[in-house]
């Protein structure tokens, strides 16, 4: 949450703080602001809303500068006002700080700053730390690196900063705990960054920081210490997607670009996991065949739309490798005593990696003993790095808020780990995965085959616009589908919207039916425990209750009691959801567009949840 970008160099600071800032608008749109680095006094603009809003107020002539920090905000300590927005100074206009995080410790903070003289114009925890770092800086003999590992030691909480001051203005000091930078390192200039995609257009030189590590940057020299200013050899990596994974490419919308990314996300996921001798290859999990045998638990720890393929995991890895598997939302786990040892294997999932809920469970887990296995679609993001392994989903970058590629590639991920499971622990043969294996190699195509309707499902969702409830219906893996289904409308169109397992209608839910409700059933696949019957069951029992019934079947088989049929090809009921989700996500997203509604960046969101 929050996006923050640095820029020292040779050329006008404007042009990459502002596309910068415009890569990073998913991490929050409640306000923005940037301040240049111009001498004797700082220039500081801010404004309430989305980026588009400053771009405006800074039309016209501009200081000549060629350093400068910039901010995109997701409010937490105060309203989105423009007063609120970073940066955020010190009494004299000339230290800027931009902050992503939270300083648990500011009210206390500032208090003490008020008592020494400082005077506070906002509601935030962040504008304690400008003033701290002025007095600090002075103390320090204007030296912002040092001032800033004096400052680290007094703040509680989880933070990015940067910070810039008028008389080195070329200089840009930044810090990370629990919360994510990078450093980008160009010709002749640098940059720092919450995400390399706000500089992926001027280098593809990256350096992943540590906890706690200091970083200074100018436009020759980056150099980066620990709290006690002991030098820290960099990290440096390089960046394997270009520009062109981060633009729209002809959509109106990140989000359609993202559903029509997902036969090749998946495709891509899925290279090299099969060996010519059919054994799933899958190194990164570095556990021994002994270890593997002697697990007793695995836990899958997400959140959101990723809890969702956690929960679908449950029902691949318990079928194929008979290992018991608990799903916990990662927000709620902590604080009921889990019972995990060194016998337990945890997943976590998260596609920006920085998901602060998800970041604590396996924290927690790790501190328990269990081994931590991550499934991340961010390289070098703060999960996998604190991870014992890592297993990277190939979406692509992501930036609709909207999670949709990303949760295809995790399940993909998850079933993967689970055929593994299953052929290491003996349960399955070669052949068996081979076989199942294939069925997934099928998928991309069957999913271009869905994206083949989304013009007649686009139309379809523009005739329920008007509702102001949708319930989605599923049974077995269909229940996470529909629980997926729902949390897309909620966040994209704003309207009521609910996903029940199919059985439990008749325990409550069924009374939210009205006339004229859409209900969105999928019909699960083949006739496993007659399953399938149950749902045309559920199907009639809600029509009869006046419910416009849409549902969601495979070709060919017979539907009754539907005002609409979405049709999908036929795989294997494990891998039904990779199909049957496509469809739901064209409805939000129709829905979203139909309303009017911010597609890529709906109200009160973000991508990154770096707060807990
Ligand atoms: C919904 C969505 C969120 C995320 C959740 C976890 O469309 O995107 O529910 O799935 O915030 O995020 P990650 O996967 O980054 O940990």
């Amino acid at each position: 949450m929050c996006g923050i970008v640095g820029y020292s160099g040779g050329q006008s600071a404007i042009a990459p703080l502002l596309e910068g800032l415009r890569r990073l608008e998913y991490r929050g749109y409640d306000s923005a602001g940037i301040a240049l680095g111009t001498a004797s006094k700082l220039f500081v603009e801010k404004r309430a809303g989305k980026l588009s809003n400053l771009e405006a107020e800074l039309k016209g002539s501009l200081p000549s500068a060629h350093s400068g920090i910039g901010h995109t905000r997701w409010a937490t300590h105060g309203g989105p006002t423009d007063k609120n927005a970073h940066p955020h100074l010190d009494n004299e206009g000339k230290l800027a700080v931009i902050h992503n995080g939270i300083i648990e410790n500011y009210t206390q903070l500032r208090a003490e700053l008020e008592h020494r003289g400082h005077s506070f114009s906002s509601d935030t925890d962040t504008e304690s730390v400008a003033h701290l770092l002025s007095e600090l800086r002075k103390k320090h003999g204007g030296d912002l690196a040092a001032a800033m590992r004096e400052a680290v030691t007094l703040l509680r909480g989880s933070f990015t900063l940067l910070a810039i001051h008028a008389d080195a203005p070329q200089t840009i000091v930044g810090v990370r705990r629990n919360s994510p930078l990078v450093v980008g390192i160009g010709k002749g200039e640098n940059f720092m960054a919450s995400d390399v995609a706000a500089f992926i257009d001027y280098t593809k030189r990256a350096i992943e920081l540590g906890q706690d590590e200091v970083v200074t940057i100018t436009p020759e020299k980056v150099s980066i210490t620990d709290l006690n200013g002991i030098a820290v050899v960099p990290k440096e990596y390089e960046i394997t997607w270009d520009a062109s994974a981060a633009e729209k490419g002809g959509f109106n919308h990140f989000m359609l670009k993202e559903i029509f990314e997902q036969p090749k996300a998946v495709a891509d996921t899925l290279l090299g996991r099969l060996s010519p001798s059919n054994q799933i290859v899958l190194d990164e999990l570095r556990l021994s065949t002994e270890e593997i045998k002697a697990l007793k638990k695995i836990v899958l720890l997400a959140c959101g739309t990723a809890y969702h393929a956690g929960m679908l995991a449950k029902y691949a890895i318990e079928k194929w490798a008979k290992i018991s598997v608990e799903v916990e939302l990662a927000s709620e786990f902590r604080y009921r005593d889990p019972l995990i040892d060194s016998s337990t294997l945890v997943i976590a999932i998260s596609q920006s990696g920085e998901t602060m809920d998800t970041l604590m469970a396996l924290r927690h887990a790790k501190a328990a003993g269990a081994r931590i296995l991550a499934v991340c679609n961010t390289n070098s993001s703060t999960i996998p790095r604190e991870s014992d392994a890592v297993l990277y989903t190939h979406a692509g970058p992501e930036i609709a808020v909207a999670s949709t590629k990303a949760f295809l590639t995790q399940v993909i991920a998850v079933y993967v780990i689970g055929l593994y499971l299953a052929q290491v622990r003996g349960i399955m043969g070669n052949d068996q995965v081979k076989e199942l294996f294939n069925e997934m190699s099928a998928l991309p195509s069957k999913i271009e085959q869905v994206l083949e309707t989304v013009e007649p499902l686009r139309k379809l969702t523009r005739g329920f616009a008007q509702s102001t409830s949708v319930l989605f219906l599923g049974r077995h893996v269909g229940f996470p589908v529909a629980l997926e289904g729902a949390l897309k409308l909620k966040e994209l169109a704003y309207m009521h919207a609910e996903g029940f397992a199919g059985g439990e209608l008749k325990h409550g839910p069924i009374a939210l039916i009205e006339p004229g409700t859409p209900v969105i059933a999928i019909l699960p696949t083949g006739h496993d425990h007659g399953l399938d019957e149950k749902m045309l069951s559920n199907i009639q029992e809600v029509k009869a209750r006046g419910a416009r019934v849409i549902v969601i079947a495979d070709e060919g088989v017979e539907v009754t009691g539907a005002e609409h049929i979405i049709r999908i090809p036929t795989t294997p009921a494990l891998f039904q959801p990779i199909l049957a989700t496509v469809p739901l996500q064209v409805f939000a997203y129709e829905m979203a567009v139909t309303r009017g509604n911010d597609v890529d960046q709906p109200r009160n969101l973000a991508k990154s949840v770096t707060v807990e």
